[in-house]
């Protein structure tokens, strides 16, 4: 049995797509999810529906009961994360679970003066409590969503340009669809055990190359205006992006423009057997669709 936890978010939806793609049958697959109401769209599917909260170390010991391989997706609850992780690292340990697959976060500087501290150091201490678990582990170091993009460039891009506080800075932008596929074949496949991989593109631009991207995609002259942090949150917050958002989104541009998610690594094609899709061919997608 594969329980997938974040199952009612689009990673983990996603993986289970992959899994039953590849042959795995819905009742070898279970799902955890915190709110059985958001479980709907996996009722009648076969699916094995767990409830279990990240905060609840016993409904999750409770929800691991028989399974064999977890995927464990990262939680969304940054400040609360850190425990919560340790939570299900401890329940796995309690329900005898055999393999953990975890979907960690590429980063470069560990240190405190990371613009990312706060979203790194909850994945560090899960990795660090991974390998002293006794469990066999595959930790997948995601890069950044390219489906992050459209939220980072605001509903108006076309008509008003690339705003962003990222600098020259260019990153390896990676499909949420392409990490589920390497989480699918993680778990399936032998050899994985005890292996840390980079789950990225190792397709890398700059905002200036998504400015033109999306002139070549719209037919406009798309222009990026480098921003300053304050200046990027002034302009987001009054375009309505709640300031809390505003401020990490401004975070990740500082991480970006510094290197952090820039990598040529090949190892996410080597895990899927193929090409991940490139940044202009998502955008593409994205924009002529909407053009
Ligand atoms: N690499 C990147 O660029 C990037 C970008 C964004 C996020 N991430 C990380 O990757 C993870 C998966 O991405 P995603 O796009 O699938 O995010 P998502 O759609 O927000 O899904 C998050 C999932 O985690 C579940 N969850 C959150 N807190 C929980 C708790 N206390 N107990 C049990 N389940 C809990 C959510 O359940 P509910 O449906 O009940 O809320 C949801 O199913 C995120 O959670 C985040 O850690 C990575």
């Amino acid at each position: 049995m594969i329980l997938i936890t974040g199952a009612t978010g689009q990673l983990g939806q996603a993986i289970i797509a992959s899994l039953r793609e590849k042959g795995v049958s819905a009742a070898n697959i279970a799902a955890l999810v915190r709110d059985e109401k958001k479980a709907n769209g996996l009722k009648g599917s076969g699916i094995n529906i767990r409830v279990g909260n990240y905060d609840d170390t016993g409904s999750l010991v409770k929800a691991f009961h028989g399974v064999d391989k977890l995927m464990f997706i990262s939680g969304s609850e940054i400040p609360k994360r850190e425990q919560q992780h340790l939570n299900v690292v401890e329940a796995a340990k309690q329900a005898d679970v055999k393999y953990i697959v975890y979907t960690s976060f590429m980063r470069k500087n560990e240190k405190p003066d990371s613009p990312i501290a706060a979203v790194a150091a909850s994945h560090i201490v899960t990795e660090e409590s991974l390998r002293k678990s006794g469990i066999p582990y595959s930790i997948m170091k995601n890069a950044l969503y390219a489906d992050m993009l459209p939220i980072f460039l605001g509903q108006q891009v076309l008509e008003s340009g690339v705003h962003f506080p990222a600098g020259d800075g260019s990153a390896a932008y990676t499909l949420r669809e392409d990490m589920a596929e390497a989480a699918a074949a993680i778990l399936t496949e032998e050899g994985h055990a005890n292996k840390e991989y980079d789950i990225a593109s190792g397709d890398n631009h700059s905002f200036s190359d998504i400015a033109d991207i999306l002139s070549e995609v719209s037919g406009k002259n798309i222009v990026y205006g480098n921003l300053t942090k304050e200046q990027y949150v002034e302009r987001a917050t009054r375009a309505g992006l709640p300031s809390a958002y505003a401020d990490v989104f401004a975070g990740f541009g500082e991480a970006i423009k510094l290197g952090e998610f820039a990598t040529e690594s090949g190892q996410l094609e080597e895990i899927i057997g193929r090409k991940p899709v490139s940044l202009k061919s998502y955008l593409k997608n994205i924009y002529q669709a909407s053009n």
